[in-house]
């Protein structure tokens, strides 16, 4: 019986699939390639290039292999282009969820773990972060990421599927190997364009927002490495394996960094200058985002291996610095 992983070309799809076949697991990797690479995906890996709102794609797909779970990456991911283009995150995370379940009903697979977002939260209540805490997401993202939780609440209901929803807080890193790690386009995020410095690719970077209740006022966010999230993959989906039921747990380190701290820790890491450019706040960054992984490490077992700051950016650097391209 084989796990497929639907989105297993992206960042922490290619990360899960890595991680999954080092534990001797059979997998599937089904990906549009429309943010993915090819060469992002296991050599052990069975490929299919599909997108999972076409129906006849996935129905093949499931006649043709025996998948015993499915784990679902397969998702717009921009908080920025989630507020200027919200209809293609209604398409692509909704539409295509609602195609994937429909299948997964139809050939009576029903185990599914998808990704989630510490976005689902917006403005945080307080920190850390529980499951319970209210949800009110802030950009069209961690709304459609919500809607995907209310999508499998009822359809485990009808039709008996269970599913573990897992919401990220910061992703980042890559494998320890070098060999497959981040590579968005454009990059958006804080420590792939904190690197591009040391790379030669951009002269500094840009601190958004120095004026936040925050002890050097940038905003602090909770750094987690992928390895971490990818394992939790696995975890999850043997709990549900073992009868576990449907549940949400929040994936992250439970200790917060600044903006400033993380550039501080890339100067060490690299033994670059990193120029650093104070600027406006970013439209829709709350001040502290801070997970309590509690839950996930009492109900799934999960811990994080990566701890330190310095050991998730030392990773990332190999990467970037070994492929200051991505996999182009
Ligand atoms: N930042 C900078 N300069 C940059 C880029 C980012 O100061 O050049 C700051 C941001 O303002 C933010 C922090 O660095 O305070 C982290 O920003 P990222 O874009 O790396 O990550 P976010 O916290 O915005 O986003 C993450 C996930 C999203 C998820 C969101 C939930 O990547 O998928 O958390 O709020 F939706």
């Amino acid at each position: 019986m084989a796990i497929l992983v639907l989105g297993g070309a992206g960042y922490i799809g290619s990360h899960t699939v890595y991680e999954l076949i080092e534990a001797g697991r059979e997998v599937i990797v089904a990906d549009n390639l429309q943010t993915g690479f090819r060469k992002a995906v296991h050599p052990k890996a069975r490929f299919y290039e599909l997108d999972i709102r076409h129906r006849a794609a996935l129905d093949e797909l499931f006649e043709k292999e025996n998948v015993e779970g499915v784990i679902h990456f397969a998702a717009s991911s921009q908080v920025g282009e989630s507020m200027t283009d919200p209809l293609k995150y209604y398409d692509n995370n909704l539409c295509g969820t609602a195609c994937l379940l429909q299948a997964m009903v139809a050939h009576g697979v029903d185990k599914i773990v998808f990704s989630s977002t510490a976005a689902v939260y917006g403005e945080p209540e307080r920190v850390p972060i529980l499951e319970s805490d209210r949800t009110e997401p802030t950009n069209c993202y961690g709304e459609t990421k919500l809607a995907m939780e209310k999508m499998m609440s009822w359809t485990a209901r009808a039709h008996g599927l269970r599913y573990v929803a897992l919401r990220y807080f910061n992703a980042c890193g890559a494998h320890p190997d070098g060999l497959i790690g981040e590579a968005h386009s454009p990059e958006t995020h804080l420590i792939p364009l904190i690197l591009q410095v040391p790379n030669g690719q951009r002269k500094s970077i840009s601190v958004f927002g120095t004026d936040y209740d925050t002890r050097d006022g940038s905003c602090i966010r909770d750094y987690i490495h992928v390895s971490d999230l990818a394992r939790a993959h696995i975890l999850a989906l043997d709990y549900l394996t073992e009868g576990g039921e449907s549940d949400v747990f929040n994936l992250g380190n439970g200790v917060g960094f600044s903006v400033r701290e993380m550039i501080d820790v890339a100067r060490s890491v690299t033994g670059h200058p990193i120029p650093a450019v104070e600027e406006a706040r970013r439209a829709g960054d709350p001040a502290v985002l801070i997970a309590s992984g509690k839950k996930a490490a009492e109900v799934l077992g999960w811990k994080p291996v990566y701890t330190r700051v310095e050991d998730i950016v030392s990773d990332a650097w190999r990467w970037h610095s070994g492929h200051p391209h991505g996999f182009e």
